[in-house]
């Protein structure tokens, strides 16, 4: 199967790749700077440069891919985590939507026309518990917490209109894992969490699109 990952130069990203890669599939990875992912570019030949938060490199990416059967949208920003309230600004705000849910989104419509010819047909979205609505208990983080609702909404969304297609839309929750974005306190590595979604993914079908998983199956509210 053809894949694609995104923000796959570290990360949750990066393990994505290699465990894709040790399964025997071909892996597109992107990185917002290739000439700096030198491991990545170890694992795989085809490293691709992807900024989400831009129109043309989303273009110049989706002319490059002709097929592929699983997009990973994982490439995401923590946004402005430390800014509580009363310290929000539009510019803050508006630079998390862009990657966390615009960029999925756009991507994700960029790449019709390829998903369309692969096998698989499926699109998973990384998303965060963080971004659950029914599941916020602690308030705070609203860039984050924002975007990634809104990154679940447009998984939803595309779920309908793809039907017709056959084309899968799911979010998934990494759980809370060891990376520069979770920190080393977190309690999974990247490893365990990856292991996870990929089985998670494995069961996938057209009943699962529209839904929210966590990393090890379990459904989570909107
Ligand atoms: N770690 C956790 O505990 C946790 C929990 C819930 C959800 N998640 C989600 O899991 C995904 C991966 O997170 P992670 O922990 O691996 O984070 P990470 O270590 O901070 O890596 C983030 C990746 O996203 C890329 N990225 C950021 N902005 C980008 C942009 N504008 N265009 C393209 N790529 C961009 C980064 O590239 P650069 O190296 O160029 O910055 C990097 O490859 C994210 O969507 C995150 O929200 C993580």
């Amino acid at each position: 199967m053809i894949h694609l990952v995104t923000g796959a130069n570290r990360g949750i990203g990066l393990e994505f790749v290699r465990r894709l890669l040790a399964l025997g599939h071909t892996v597109h990875a992107t990185a917002r700077d290739p000439a700096r992912a030198s491991v990545l570019a170890g694992l795989t030949p085809h490293v691709h440069a992807l900024d989400v938060g831009d129109e043309g490199s989303i273009a110049r990416l989706a002319a490059a891919l002709r097929e592929v059967d699983v997009v990973i949208n994982n490439a995401g920003t923590i946004g402005d985590e430390a800014s509580p309230l009363g310290e929000q600004t539009l510019a803050g705000l508006s630079a998390a939507f862009a990657i966390n849910a615009a960029g999925p989104l756009l991507l994700t419509q960029a790449l019709l026309p390829a998903i369309g010819r692969g096998k698989r047909k499926l699109v998973v979205h990384i998303t965060s518990r963080m971004g659950s609505i029914g599941d916020n208990s602690s308030g705070g983080y609203y860039s984050y917490r924002m975007s990634k609702a809104a990154l679940n909404m447009a998984s939803k969304s595309l779920a309908l209109d793809l039907a017709p297609k056959g084309i899968i839309s799911v979010v998934m929750h990494p759980g809370w894992v060891k990376t520069d974005m979770g920190g080393a306190g977190a309690t999974l590595t990247p490893e365990e969490s990856v292991r996870g979604m990929l089985k998670v993914i494995d069961g996938i079908d057209a009943k699962s699109s529209g839904k929210f998983y966590n990393y090890n199956g379990a459904e989570i509210a909107y």
